[in-house]
């Protein structure tokens, strides 16, 4: 099956595109290089010895999108193109709301000229109310910053695009935390500037790039009085979305399912495994907490088990190592940065 993978240069999207081609599937990849380098398809084409066709396309350009459908028979589209970072969409919602949703809305609107109606899309844990216990599907939905609105109205355009249409076939993927990289150390994530999130932030400290890493906050209801997330293996979820565009090459309707792995560990956990996992020291200082987080976030992934066939294999530790890997091979990321290339 051909496959077009929107943002397929970014951090899931490479690992996803490793993924789709070791199961034999056709890849392309559309990215605007707004948030990701060429370099990271160079080093998918290293890992599994096969040519991805590349269009460095913009969502938000219709045309330019219409010309490849027009070109290639696509027959599915995972959606990861789209801005992530909170607290920039809360400093910029208009650029938040523009891209996210503007680019989604060209994206289906084109799908649908060319009668391509299967999709899997990118959604986030940032959808659901915080709660103290595991978040199920069902769990109450409710955004706190522009880009989980930008989730939800998402979700919800492609809720009432099947009613419309019952011939759309579409899975919505809530992914919970991300992190770790590929055994090879070939792909990663690799965020510009200073990391918002908590692994690339420690990994960032160990190599001696950043001094302490600051915890946000120790008077949390929680065993340790540290945040507690669901950390995911990125190839795990890569491997869900394997199991999602399989799913809806024989169902129809819109399916949600959690990518977690049920199972949460604190900020403090997470330092202590990582240091024990790679001998390296993480000076860190508790600071205030973060505007924003909750104490607890994890999920229940059972549907996704029962009904995808899929479950989270691999453990914190692994998650650590090869989020270290990454960064001992990799210490400046892909090197070639956004900035580069529009400075260029
Ligand atoms: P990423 O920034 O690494 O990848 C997104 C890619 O989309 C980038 O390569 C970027 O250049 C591209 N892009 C953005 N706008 C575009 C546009 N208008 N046209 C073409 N390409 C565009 O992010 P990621 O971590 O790989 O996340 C992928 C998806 O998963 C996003 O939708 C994100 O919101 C969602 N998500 C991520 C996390 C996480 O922790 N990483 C958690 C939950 C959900
Ligand atoms: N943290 C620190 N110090 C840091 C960074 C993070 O203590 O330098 C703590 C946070 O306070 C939180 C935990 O580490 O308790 C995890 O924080 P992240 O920023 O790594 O992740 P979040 O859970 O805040 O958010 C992430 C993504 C969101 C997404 C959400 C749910 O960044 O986009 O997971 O999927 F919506």
């Amino acid at each position: 099956m051909r496959v077009l993978v929107t943002g397929g240069a970014g951090y899931i999207g490479s690992h996803t595109c490793v993924e789709l081609i070791n199961a034999n599937f056709e890849v392309i990849v559309i990215d605007n290089l707004y948030n990701s380098s060429k370099v990271a398809l160079d080093r998918v084409e290293k890992i599994t010895g096969k040519k991805i066709e590349f269009y460095q396309i913009d969502l938000l350009c219709e045309s330019d999108l219409e010309e490849l459908f027009k070109k290639r028979k696509i027959e599915s589209v995972i959606h990861f193109a789209g801005y992530k970072s909170v607290s920039e969409s809360v400093e910029n919602p208009l650029m938040y709301y523009t891209n996210n949703l503007s680019g989604t809305l060209v994206l289906l609107k084109v799908m649908n000229k060319f009668n391509v109606k299967k999709l899997v899309f990118s959604s986030s844990a940032t959808v659901y109310t915080p709660a103290m216990g595991a978040l199920d599907e069902e769990a109450d939905l409710k955004a706190t910053n522009p880009y989980g609105q930008t989730k939800l109205i998402i979700e919800q355009i492609l809720r009432d695009l099947y009613i419309s249409d019952n011939t759309w076939n579409i899975s919505i993927l809530r992914y919970f935390n991300p992190i770790g990289a590929h055994k090879s150390g070939e792909i990663g994530e690799d965020p510009d500037g200073i990391p918002n999130n908590l692994l690339p932030y420690i990994t960032q400290v160990a190599v001696g790039k950043l001094e302490e890493l600051k915890i946000y906050g120790n008077d949390y209801p929680t065993k340790d009085g540290t945040g507690v997330r669901d950390f995911i293996h990125v190839v795990d979820v890569a491997r869900g979305h394997i199991k999602a565009i399989e799913y809806i090459d024989s169902s129809s309707g819109v399916s949600i399912f959690n990518l977690g792995t049920g199972r949460g560990y604190s900020v403090m956990e997470l330092v202590s495994v990582f240091e024990e996992e790679t001998k390296a020291k993480i000076n860190y200082r508790v600071v205030d907490r973060r505007p924003g987080d909750t104490a607890i976030c994890y999920s229940n992934p059972s549907k996704a088990e029962v009904e995808l066939n899929w479950r989270a294999m691999k453990s914190i530790e692994e998650m650590c190592e090869d989020a270290w890997r990454w960064q001992l091979k990799n210490p400046n990321g892909y090197k070639v940065r956004k900035s580069e290339i529009w400075e260029s």
